[in-house]
């Protein structure tokens, strides 16, 4: 039986990530994956197609919608949706091979097959052929998958979730999205943008309801102008298909109750820990409160060698959160001692405008008593904006009344993606507002708002409003 100093059962970014740190580190390292390629939720059916597909579908919306007032005259944009999910898929398979590349590039040595525990030591992998292999240390890192509900069961075709909805046989007439999080508005966006008549039911009164308030109001101004119609606060009772028509029943705040109907029902709820056929029983260990794995704060399981990260534990269902927490286990396990600063991983809804965010929001600032400022900065304002006419969004700064610390960077615009990096920077070292205000930004960029935001929640002093 093959030894190795560690296992790392599941590829994606926080498996894969915690496989080539431990490599770095020296230690003999195996990584077991269930699926041919290796990559996760993440570079298979999460961040990555996503991603490719709302870059497409901007792309279409921009020719269809922009490109005139830019003076670009083409014939009436097409879609060619086989097309734009075939170039998906190639975005994917790069990537995926980009991750066996660095497997075999740090000598891992890559298991396919069900891991799943023989004993504490010990993980058997069914694949091709069953092998074992034992390990000193063990990493579960088997992330999520779809939540289904109870009324709701998926049937792939019509009743879809987003591993589904990324590679659908065509652009549908009309979709419902259940849930406005933040599955519901990347891939609402993705098919309003070509096309699709878009309802998104959602059972609390905002859209990303984790974000700060006023990035729900902007972003739902902004998603209704693309054509996506929003019913908040309406609870969903029932989903059912007939042929080819899917109904979603749900009860309004006047408790009356409402149905929609749709092509394709993309039900997009959150997502649930992963620990199916891992045989966790062998080890000792059993699956926690919502199916997740407890982890005390060096992210060991009750048995101190076997550890678990990313989704399939507490917190943000993230991938740079589950790579944080793979180089983390990594570096303890080498005897270092690592630090990851949960208060500070940014979350990031990749529409257009982009949302993204780090730190507290105004509605957790008012729950803990604090006091503070609130500095904001139309992106409209900005020569840049103007000029690539990306005019909707602000960045919004939330600093201690006292001392001006920031506690909250909240950007709803061109970029926002990006730019929450300025703010993780700036609230890792405990920056002010004014240490923000005061430092030269580029002129003309999408980052200036940032720094006329800190302006404004220095003492209200933006130079361009
Ligand atoms: P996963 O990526 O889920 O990987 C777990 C792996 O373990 C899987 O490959 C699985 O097959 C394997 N596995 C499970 N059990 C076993 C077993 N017993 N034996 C062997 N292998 C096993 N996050 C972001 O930060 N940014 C984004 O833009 C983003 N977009 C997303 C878009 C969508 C549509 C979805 C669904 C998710 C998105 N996420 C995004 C979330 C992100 O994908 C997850 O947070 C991340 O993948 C979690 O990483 P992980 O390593 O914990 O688990
Ligand atoms: P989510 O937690 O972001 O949103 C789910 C939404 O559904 C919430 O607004 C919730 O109130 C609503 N909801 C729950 N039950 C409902 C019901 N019965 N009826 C109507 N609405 C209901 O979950 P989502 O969008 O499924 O995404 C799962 C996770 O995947 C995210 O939380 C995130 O961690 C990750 N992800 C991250 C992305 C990114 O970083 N850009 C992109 C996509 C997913």
């Amino acid at each position: 039986m093959d030894k190795f100093d560690v296992a790392v059962i599941g590829s994606g970014p926080g498996g894969y990530v915690a496989a080539i740190r431990c490599a770095q580190l020296g230690l003999k390292t195996a990584i077991i994956e269930k699926y041919s390629t290796l990559g996760g939720t993440c570079l298979n059916v999460g961040c990555i197609p996503s991603k490719a597909l709302l870059d497409s579908s901007e792309h279409f919306h921009n020719a269809h919608k922009t490109f005139a007032e830019h003076g670009i005259e083409i014939n009436t944009p097409k879609v060619n949706f086989e097309q734009m999910v075939a170039r998906k898929q190639s975005v994917v398979d790069q990537t995926c091979d980009g991750v066996k590349f660095l497997m075999d590039k740090n000598k891992i040595s890559v298991f396919e097959g069900l891991g799943s525990f023989e004993n504490e030591n010990t993980i058997k992998i069914a694949g091709k052929e069953e092998q074992k292999i034992e390990a000193k240390n063990i990493i579960i890192a088997t992330g999520s998958k779809p939540t289904e509900l109870p009324f709701a069961k998926f049937d792939k075709e019509r009743i879809i979730s987003s591993t589904e909805a990324l590679k659908l046989p065509e652009v549908p007439k009309k979709m419902v999205v259940i849930g406005a999080g933040i599955i519901g508005l990347e891939l609402g966006s993705v098919y309003a943008r070509l096309g699709a008549e878009v309802t998104v039911v959602e059972y609390l009164d905002r859209a990303i309801p984790t974000f700060d308030g006023a990035m729900s109001k902007e972003i739902t101004k902004s998603l209704k102008k693309l054509g996506i119609k929003f019913q908040f606060s309406h609870k969903v009772s029932d989903v059912s298909r007939k042929g080819d028509t899917v109904t979603v029943k749900a009860t309004n705040k006047k408790d009356e109750e409402v149905s929609f109907e749709a092509d394709y029902c993309l039900v997009a709820v959150g997502r649930s820990a992963y620990t199916e056929g891992l045989n966790l029983e062998a080890a000792g260990l059993k699956a926690g409160e919502r199916g997740k794995i407890e982890v005390n704060e060096h992210l060991q399981t009750a048995k101190s060698h076997i550890y678990a990260i990313g989704d399939v534990i507490k917190g943000a269902m993230l991938a740079h959160k589950a790579e944080e927490e793979g180089v983390f286990v990594a570096e303890r396990l080498a005897g270092q001692k690592p630090h990851i600063n949960y208060d500070l991983i940014p979350g990031v809804v990749y529409t257009w405008p982009e949302v993204a965010s780090v730190g507290k929001t105004e509605e957790q600032l008012k729950e803990d008593g604090a006091q503070y400022k609130v500095g904001s900065f139309p992106f409209r304002a900005l020569g840049r904006a103007r000029a690539s006419g990306d005019l909707e969004g602000l960045v919004k700064i939330l600093s201690d009344k006292e001392t001006d610390e920031i506690l909250g960077f909240h950007v709803i615009g061109p970029r926002a993606a990006d730019l929450v990096a300025e703010g993780v920077v700036a609230m890792e070292y405990r920056a002010s507002a004014e240490d923000i205000a005061r430092m030269s930004h580029a002129h003309p960029t999408f980052a200036e708002a940032v720094k006329e935001a800190a302006l404004a929640a220095t003492d209200n002093r933006p130079l361009h409003v």
